[in-house]
């Protein structure tokens, strides 16, 4: 039983091509943009519309495609196209798996595994008018300044679609013609099965063209009509590196746009580039030259930017992210972090708690309130609540073979340049001296210190480097402060 409210019976989408202006080992159809691959986004607008079946036709690097879709979308049946060139054999290939036994019935939709702007709302459009109105066969079409190239949409007197005619196969007349095919389709499954075994390669590129089923359906009786869209983005396919720059950036122009719409303020949308997976609440602030990509999520009152990218990264509520390299990193409710600061995965920040400039951190989980404010590493550690880092702390996390755990407690204060050899524990309220080097244990609320105290050799400048200007000035200094008597204070 198939549910009333089920999509399409089958979407189709052809990706057998193969990407030759690309130049690039790395199929076509897994360029990236907006954070996804161009496949993603095709798969991404079919699932969207419910298909019962999802085939994808591939040929072309098929191994590095189906290990891409697979992982994507488990339930996409993958069907190999044969040496017969065109995009009628292709459908014919994903028919003879989903329609072995005759049996599909209802809508199938085509689309391209290289047209990424391509939305799902459009794609339920073509689908409700195509039901609606009844028809065999609607396409989706967009009228283009330059039409080079395409298929044009070829209308009788009355406006209504007669057929398809591909740029090479047209007259000087046809040529004329500014309404494309997007390549974008819905059909009746029993339409597309009569009309496709009818199909032949007799034409200027020797394929067999699937928009030769608009003509014989049409023949056949059929209502064959058209769903134009103003949006030529939505229809524009990526051939070469020129043209996927370009939908990238219309993408993160949407993207950007619709965050806007939504109460996220974008102080400059033209620098600011958002995956279509991230997530951000109302009253988010993102500031110039800021990249967020994959799972990150921003929550309300927060400020991320100028000069930041997280990848992965969960930014709390009211939290500020300034200049910062990050990824799989957690940042808590008013947190701060940066500037300059590199979070590398496993960072978790708690609530209000720092992270500050030229920082390094990875594996390290820092509770409410505690500050690594200047200056340094923490790897594989744990640090507890209201705890203050002094500048320059480092953990020593590394013998050479092994990476080893720093537990320090909350209420710490350490002295500036501390290294923490791990495995090593610090307890609660504990201190570190300047320069410390913490190898043992230290016992909560211990002042740990083992710089050896400091001895100095007066007069040793004057003595060693006589005539210099330090030595003057030494000199100097000597005579005047013995006059001084707090001078006697110094040196113990
Ligand atoms: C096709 C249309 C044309 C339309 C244009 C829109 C045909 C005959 N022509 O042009 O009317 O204006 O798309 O871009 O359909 N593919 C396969 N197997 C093949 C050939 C193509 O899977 O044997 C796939 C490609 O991977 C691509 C899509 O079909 O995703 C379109 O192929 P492409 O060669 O770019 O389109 P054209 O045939 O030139
Ligand atoms: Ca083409």
């Amino acid at each position: 039983m198939i549910p009333e409210n089920a999509g399409p019976a089958a979407v189709i989408v052809l990706a057998a091509g193969a990407g030759t202006r690309m130049k690039s080992r790395t199929p076509k159809i897994l360029h990236e943009i907006g954070g996804l691959s161009m496949v993603g986004h095709a798969l991404r607008a079919a699932r969207s519309i419910a298909p019962q079946r999802l085939a994808i036709v591939v040929r072309h690097e098929r191994d590095l495609v189906e290990e891409h879709v697979s992982a994507l979308d488990p339930q996409a049946v993958i069907v190999d196209q044969d040496d017969v060139p065109g995009t009628g054999r292709a459908v014919e290939a994903a028919l003879q798996v989903l329609d072995a036994g005759g049996e599909l019935a209802g809508t199938v939709v085509v689309t391209y595994g290289d047209v990424p702007l391509l939305s799902g709302e459009l794609l339920d459009e073509l689908v409700a008018t195509h039901e609606r109105e009844g028809n065999a066969v609607t396409v989706l079409t967009a009228v283009l300044d330059d039409a080079t190239g395409y298929g044009r949409i070829l209308r009788g007197d009355d406006g209504s679609v007669t057929g398809i005619r591909e740029h090479k196969d047209a007259s000087e007349a046809e040529r004329l013609v500014r309404e494309v095919n997007s390549g974008i389709y819905a059909f009746d499954a029993a339409v597309l099965r009569g009309a496709l075994g009818k199909v032949t390669t007799d034409n200027a590129q020797g394929e067999k063209y699937l928009t030769d089923v608009l003509g014989l359906a049409r023949e056949a009786g059929g209502r064959v009509a058209a769903v134009v869209t103003a949006d030529r983005w939505q229809v524009e396919g990526a051939n070469d590196r020129v043209q996927l720059a370009a939908l990238g950036a219309e993408l993160n122009r949407r993207t950007v746009e619709a965050w806007m719409r939504a109460g996220v303020t974008v102080v400059d949308p033209a620098t600011t580039w958002i995956d279509s997976s991230v997530t951000l609440d109302e009253d988010v602030r993102l500031l110039p030259n800021t990249q967020l990509h994959g799972a990150t999520t921003v929550a309300r009152d927060a400020v991320v930017g100028p000069d930041t990218t997280l990848t992965d990264v969960q930014v709390g509520e009211g939290a500020t992210v300034v200049r910062t390299h990050g990824s799989g990193s957690v940042i808590g409710p008013r947190a701060a972090v940066g500037p300059f600061t590199y979070l590398r995965p496993g960072t978790v920040l708690g609530e209000k708690g720092k992270i500050g400039a030229f920082y390094e951190t990875k594996n390290v989980t820092i509770g409410r309130g505690s500050k690594l404010s200047h200056l340094g590493y923490a790897g594989d550690a744990e640090i507890g609540e209201d705890t203050n880092i002094g500048c320059g702390n480092i953990t020593a996390n590394y013998d050479g073979e092994k990476k080893h755990r720093t537990v320090i407690g909350s209420g710490v204060r350490t002295g500036s340049n501390t290294v923490f050899v791990a495995p090593v524990t610090v307890g609660d309220g504990a201190y570190s001296g300047a320069g410390a080097v913490i190898r043992k244990d230290v016992p909560a609320g211990a002042l740990a210190l083992s710089v050896a105290a400091q001895r100095n050799a007066e007069g040793w400048v004057p003595a060693n480097r006589p005539g210099t200007r330090s030595a003057e000035l030494a000199q100097a200094a000597t005579k005047n402060s013995s006059s001084t008597p707090a001078s006697t204070e110094e040196g113990k």
